[in-house]
């Protein structure tokens, strides 16, 4: 018999082992030098100058102070904004604070008010409308912070709602408050702030269904410890879901209940959307510290129409109609090609935007299927680019990237 068959040196069975696998909690990770996945607050600072992508609060600290400052209305509990300056940071005033948000009004007032009662906000749209990008800035203007967040996968496991444990703690103490490791939705509850839940409907129902308790009674009851947190006032949820999602994982009636629903529109018009896509791209060249290109309206013009041509099925001017292909070209996806081809021309052009490099992209976020996509996308080459007379650069451009 070797040493690990004789059950004499084997370690003792600890009571109350707990079998539900969860992956190593951030704890865990620090006690073996292993990076944390979560920065303090401080580090977070420090980093803030070198990080690819700040978070809302931190990019946008100076608006929301001078807003903080000069906001006389009432605020609901725990909340750092009035639900009027939280709409103006979204908005935008015309003036020192940007828009982030460029929609209806009347939709940023139903979000933010939703989030005042006692109803949690369910943003649904089709992808590329925003819904992460507002509920980033929601949770920011009015809790402060927008990191408590949960991604939804179909792996998500109940852990990322509820709580899970830091098993070298528990094994060597027993359950306890220490040896507990907080989703973030426990977090939020017990800060009082906003936590976010993104694609909510890509999640197992199981999981979606521990935010029942959460939302009805307000309170996540935690029966190892025979205790629970209870929500600070302050503690809402902002979820995300994805209008093509609809059938994945159907939300339970049980939890839409408990959700407000807004839509997300696409933009309404050519013009609206151009501005939306100009305005991201020049902020995400500042913030990648593009050379600067001249702004190349005309291609960003260009690259919407044919996003919107293909997305509707017909031609600006209602003459013609085309076939749509498989993808989604989103604003999102728009504002992408732009940027890559801000970048060509930044690193290997002359600096300035031209149609040969934003053609490239194009063609790539619209032939999504090698087969039927390529079929689609020559015949609005031939039928509607070709006789564009003013499109002759671009058209060339298309031919010699597809
Ligand atoms: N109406 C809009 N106003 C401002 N930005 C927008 C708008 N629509 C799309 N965007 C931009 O599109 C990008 C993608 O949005 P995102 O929030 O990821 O979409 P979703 O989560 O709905 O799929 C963001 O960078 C956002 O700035
Ligand atoms: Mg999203």
């Amino acid at each position: 018999m070797t040493p690990l068959e004789d059950p004499a040196l084997l370690p003792e069975p600890r009571p109350g082992f707990p079998s539900v696998p969860v992956s190593p909690p951030a704890e865990a990770r620090r006690e073996r030098g292993m990076p944390s996945k979560w920065p303090t607050t401080r580090e977070r600072a420090e980093a803030e100058m070198t990080v690819l992508r700040p978070h809302a609060e931190d990019q946008y600290a100076d608006e929301l102070e001078m807003l903080a400052k000069s906001d006389d209305r009432p605020r609901p509990p725990g909340w750092k904004l009035s639900p009027w300056a939280v709409t103006t940071y979204l908005l935008g005033d015309g003036d020192q604070i940007t828009p982030k948000y460029i929609g209806p009004r009347r939709i940023v007032e139903v979000a933010v008010a939703t989030l005042a009662t006692d109803r949690a906000l369910l943003l649904l749209g089709v992808p590329g409308t925003a819904k992460t990008w507002l509920s980033e800035h929601l949770a920011a203007a009015i809790s402060g912070d927008s990191t408590l967040l949960v991604q939804g996968t179909a792996g998500t496991a109940e852990e990322a709602i509820r709580y899970g444990w830091n098993y070298a703690r528990l094994l060597a103490e027993g359950p306890s408050r220490d040896a507990l490791t907080p989703s973030p939705v426990m977090r939020a509850m017990a800060e009082g702030r906003l936590a976010r839940v993104e694609e909510l409907t890509r999640m197992p129902s199981d999981v979606q269904d521990a935010l029942i308790t959460v939302l009805s009674e307000k309170t996540l009851p935690i029966p190892e410890l025979n205790e629970e947190v209870q929500a600070a006032r302050g503690f809402n949820v902002i979820a995300t879901a994805n209008d093509r999602d609809r059938g994945v994982n159907e939300l339970s009636s049980a939890l839409r209940r408990r959700f407000n629903t807004v839509v997300l529109p696409v933009p309404a018009s050519a013009e609206e959307e151009i501005d939306i896509v100009a305005r991201r791209v020049a902020q995400l060249g500042r913030s990648l510290e593009l050379p600067v290109a001249a702004t190349g309206l005309d291609e960003i013009r260009r690259v919407v129409t044919i996003f919107r041509e293909l997305r509707s099925g017909t031609t600006a001017d209602g003459r013609t109609t085309v076939k749509s292909p498989s993808g989604t070209l989103s604003t999102a996806e728009a504002i992408s090609v732009v940027t890559n081809g801000i970048a060509l021309a930044a690193h290997f052009g002359d600096g300035v935007l031209r149609a040969g490099d934003v053609a490239a992209g194009i063609v790539g976020a619209v032939i999504q299927d090698p087969v039927s996509d390529r079929v689609v996308w020559h015949e609005y080459l031939e039928t509607v680019v070709r006789e564009r007379l003013d499109w002759r650069d671009f058209y060339r451009a298309c031919r010699d990237v597809s």
